[in-house]
């Protein structure tokens, strides 16, 4: 298949650029974060996340942080929800758009959310007749998609069959992540060719970590296949706090540059895109995780 004419972008950084992150970020730099991205040209921007609090601090200002950005005509932001307390947590400050998350992997999803594969569906359920009900809009992650922290090598078969069941479910997208960027590019495109013979293209999207530099071949791979939705995350940030080695998302200044660089349309403004990332660097103390942005310094 050849490549999408348009790609859209899901910006992470704000959930899972910060969910790492050791030091509290304030709430007011959150928002900042937000509504910056929100003027990049960007259509989707992942916000926060409506999780335990005690699982994951850093979003304990969840509510705070939704309420205070200004949400743009046109853009979509959704929010991570592991159970219907979420759900009902997003809810109640307005959110429009919800992501369910599970595993390809038992021992990963055991860890990131204290379930089973099957126990992690069966608390979606309740979610997405509530959001069905609500006209919310579900996303669905499915995690450890090329290798897992705690289980190695995880069957292409085990990550088809969490992908369907989710897309069966109703989630109109469902997002596969390589958690801890171990993938290589044949791995990643026959991965997906497995999942696309049974969820239609048009309702995946992939989520590259970028831990071993691979995370742009793994997407050009993927491109390749068809699939013209990528998640991403400003400055290269990320992480998740439950797979020991996970190290940033690709960056969305290098998604953005290599997509317009091969003719891809994404509607965003890199210029601005690298000022936040910059923004955001300087935020962290840190420098920032693009390639882009530091030979644009
Ligand atoms: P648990 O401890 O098994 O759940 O956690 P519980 O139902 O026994 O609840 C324990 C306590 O948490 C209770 O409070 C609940 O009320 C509270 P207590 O009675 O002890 O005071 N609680 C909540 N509070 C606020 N909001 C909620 C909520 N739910 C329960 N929604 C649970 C199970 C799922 C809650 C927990 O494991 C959790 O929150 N995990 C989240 C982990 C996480 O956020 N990981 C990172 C995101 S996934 C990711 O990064 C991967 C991704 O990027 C894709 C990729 O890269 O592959 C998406
Ligand atoms: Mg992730």
């Amino acid at each position: 298949m050849s490549q999408p004419a348009d790609v859209r972008i899901v910006e992470v950084g704000p959930r899972d650029g910060l969910q790492n992150e050791k030091t509290i970020i304030p709430a007011a730099d959150k928002i900042e974060l937000i509504d910056r991205l929100s003027a990049t040209g960007l259509r989707s921007i992942e916000a926060t996340s409506f999780v335990s609090p005690k699982w994951v601090p850093q979003l304990a200002d969840a509510a705070e942080v939704f309420t205070g950005i200004h949400r743009r005509e046109g853009v979509s932001y959704p929010v991570l929800v592991p159970n219907l307390q979420g759900y009902e947590r997003a809810r109640a400050v307005g959110a429009t758009e919800v992501a369910v998350f599970s595993a390809a992997s038992e021992a990963f999803n055991r860890k990131n959310i204290n379930a089973s594969i099957d126990e992690s569906i069966e608390r979606f359920l309740p979610v997405l007749e509530r959001a069905r009900a609500d006209g919310v809009k579900v996303r669905g992650y499915v995690s450890t998609v090329l290798g897992c922290p705690y289980q190695g090598e995880v069957p292409v078969a085990d990550v088809v069959r969490v992908a369907s069941r989710m897309h069966a479910l109703g989630c109109y997208e469902v997002s596969l992540g390589d958690t801890i960027g171990i993938g290589t590019p044949a791995k990643a495109r026959a991965m997906l060719r497995a999942v696309a013979s049974e969820v239609p293209m048009a309702a995946l999207a992939v989520h590259f970590h970028d831990t071993r530099g691979q995370a742009l071949a793994n997407l050009l791979a993927c491109l390749e296949e068809g699939v013209a939705v990528v998640d991403a995350a400003v400055s290269g940030t990320g992480g998740c706090p439950y797979a020991p080695g996970a190290s940033g998302n690709v960056a969305t200044e290098d998604v953005v540059y290599m997509l317009e660089g091969m003719g891809i349309h994404t509607g965003v403004d890199l210029a601005r895109l690298v000022e936040t990332g910059r923004w955001l660097a300087s935020r962290l103390g840190r420098v920032s995780g693009s390639k882009v942005t530091l030979a644009a310094t």
